[in-house]
């Protein structure tokens, strides 16, 4: 949980930056549930700490919440705290191991379309102060789409795609990749292809993902990595916690490793202010 001296260290370093920084929000999606999409969030956000990023993973899956379960810890306050006590958004900050940040349950954000005009102001307020905090922000949202789902993935900077090779979740995300871009064409969009059986069939199954979007969608979606299928993930998740952390040297986590040194090295930096996300949130709102 954050105790209070650390949300007092997180606002120190807020009021005294010098350089303040400018969040990256990425919503980590999937057409089908079950595909690996909080177990991905979760350990990609290790790996960006890894990498010398400052990472907050904002569990939004609606009602299904489980980061907090995937990390052994029970979470102190959750979204809904942050409505209904008026809290400051750092004070619903949980903290996980290696310095990952983390806001649990995305129950309270369920019902968003229906908050009045003051509390979508709090949130966008609050949203921006952690835009100035963190280099990335990830969403782990839950599987396929709801209007309010829809919205928060809409404003995001970039959507991150989680498919199996199985044809039934490779059509699921396909159907949510059409989703989001028939609102918005210019959605950059990744994608990875999780529990794969080998290197060559991943490889071959992501390609003609690739091939699919291009032609019929007419979107580029570019890939960004490739995880087998390893039963270290399960051990992982029974011990509660995250692959990455509990065997460095499974297959799946080295897999993670190289993904997210590509991804931090690869990926092109756009355009963006600290409330680029949340100016886009209120623009759909209001539509
Ligand atoms: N690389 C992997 N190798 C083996 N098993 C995996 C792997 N990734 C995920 N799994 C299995 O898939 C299950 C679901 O993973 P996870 O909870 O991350 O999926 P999800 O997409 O977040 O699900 P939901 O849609 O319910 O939120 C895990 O409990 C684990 O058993
Ligand atoms: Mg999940």
């Amino acid at each position: 949980m954050m105790k209070h001296d650390q949300a007092e260290g997180l606002r120190r370093k807020l009021d005294s930056r010098n350089h303040p920084n400018n969040a990256k929000t990425v919503a980590v999606i999937s057409g089908k549930g079950g595909v690996g999409k909080s177990n991905f969030a979760l350990n990609f956000s290790l790996q960006l700490i890894n990498n010398g990023k400052k990472v907050l993973l904002f569990d939004l899956d609606v009602g299904m919440g489980n980061i907090d379960i995937l990390l052994g810890s029970r979470a102190e306050k959750t979204i809904v705290n942050l409505f209904e006590e008026r809290l400051s958004i750092l004070d619903v900050i949980e903290q996980g191991p290696k310095g990952l940040a983390y806001i649990a349950g995305g129950s309270g954000l369920s019902n968003f379309f229906q908050m009045d005009e003051s509390d979508h102001d709090y949130f966008y307020e609050q949203y921006k102060e952690l835009s100035l905090i963190y280099d990335y922000i990830l969403f782990d949202m839950g599987a396929g789409v709801t209007e309010d789902s829809l919205f928060f993935i809409l404003a995001s900077d970039e959507c991150i795609v989680i498919t199996t090779p199985e044809p039934t979740s490779v059509t699921d995300a396909y159907g949510m990749i059409k989703h989001v871009v028939n609102r918005k064409q210019d959605m950059p969009l990744h994608v990875i292809l999780n529990r794969a059986s080998n290197y060559q069939d991943g490889l071959k199954a992501l390609e003609r993902f690739k091939a699919v979007v291009t032609k019929f969608l007419k979107v580029e979606i570019q890939s960004i990595g490739i995880i087998p299928d390893d039963r270290v993930v399960t051990q992982a998740i029974v011990r509660q916690i995250p692959y990455t952390l509990y065997n460095e040297k499974s297959k799946a986590a080295k897999a993670l490793k190289d993904i997210t040194y590509n991804y931090v090295t690869h990926t092109k930096q756009v355009n963006r202010t600290p409330s680029s996300f949340v100016q886009r949130l209120k623009h759909l709102m209001e539509r």
